[in-house]
């Protein structure tokens, strides 16, 4: 990381092509833990409560080498989007929705047993013919593109500065069309990690500071928090789940003439 002395430091002052995918998703995912099993769990019930019933186009953001969140939108989705910023993390995707690994079964064993999934007799299949990696910044994200969307451990886990968080929850929900169902997860109280030896940065926000910046952007936001048996790491304090849908009166990043400089300051007004 360049600029170690910054109290704030920004998203691009990190070396995000520095992201080892093995190590990560030999650290944070070899095995299920019980505060992903609790996660599964929400994200599958609410999705199968809130999906339309026709399929629609679906986006992880800041996918990384994680497949969980992609996997929790196979049975609503024609089509998935794992947008990701990082060279490493885009060629470790690429690779993986190809057949991935056999560590992520446990994962699908979670979501198999509401039947909505367990109709997918062969998600590694269907994985490979409709999920593609985009190579992207979520501060790029178009507006009102996707149909459902989820965004797990990304804005908060990207900066050391809480604006950039709030704008980066924004860019979220915004690529997200009216109607949405949108599962985010978040680090609790997070003061950076690292993988391998590269730093990473993080905001400390708990759950009022999510719920803050989906206000007004969705019609209904369940945030729950979600306890360790076992701390992953040191240096934070749980996780947060975020799940709701995309409010039809949005009107976040509203008008195509905007400034981004506009709408970035109307955001970042109307989440403090
Ligand atoms: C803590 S990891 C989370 C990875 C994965 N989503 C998970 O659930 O474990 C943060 C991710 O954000 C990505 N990221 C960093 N800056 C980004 C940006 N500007 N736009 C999109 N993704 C970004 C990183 O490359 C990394 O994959």
């Amino acid at each position: 990381m360049s600029g170690s002395t910054s109290q704030r430091a920004l998203n691009d002052a990190y070396e995000w092509d520095r992201f080892n995918p093995e190590s990560y998703q030999q650290h944070n995912y070899r095995d299920l833990r019980s505060d992903d099993r609790e996660i599964l769990e929400i994200i599958r019930d609410h999705f199968t409560a809130t999906a339309p019933d026709a399929p629609v186009t679906g986006i992880d953001v800041g996918a990384g080498p994680n497949l969980y969140p992609t996997l929790s939108m196979l049975p609503f989705c024609d089509d998935i989007e794992l947008y990701e910023y990082s060279n490493s993390n885009v060629e470790w995707l690429r690779e993986q929705i190809k057949a991935y690994d056999h560590s992520w079964d446990k994962f699908w064993g979670v979501l198999e047993q509401s039947p909505e999934y367990s109709k997918i007799t062969d998600p590694r299949q269907r994985l490979a013919s409709i999920a593609r990696v985009t190579q992207g910044s979520i501060f790029d994200l178009p507006r009102r593109r996707w149909g459902m969307g989820t965004m797990f451990f990304v804005a908060e886990s990207l900066t050391q500065d809480m604006d950039e968080f709030r704008l980066a929850v924004a860019k979220f929900a915004g690529a997200l069309l009216p109607g949405a169902p949108f599962a985010a997860a978040f680090m609790k109280e997070s003061h950076g990690y690292r993988v391998d030896d590269t730093a990473f940065p993080a905001v400390a926000i708990n759950s009022s500071h999510v719920a803050q910046c989906f206000q007004g952007i969705t019609s209904e936001v369940l945030t729950t928090e979600v306890t360790f048996e076992h701390p992953l790491r040191d240096g934070y304090d749980g996780m947060i789940v975020a799940t709701g849908l995309i409010s039809a009166a949005s009107d976040l990043w509203r008008d195509d003439e905007d400034s981004a400089q506009t709408a970035t300051a109307r955001c970042l007004a109307r989440s403090r």
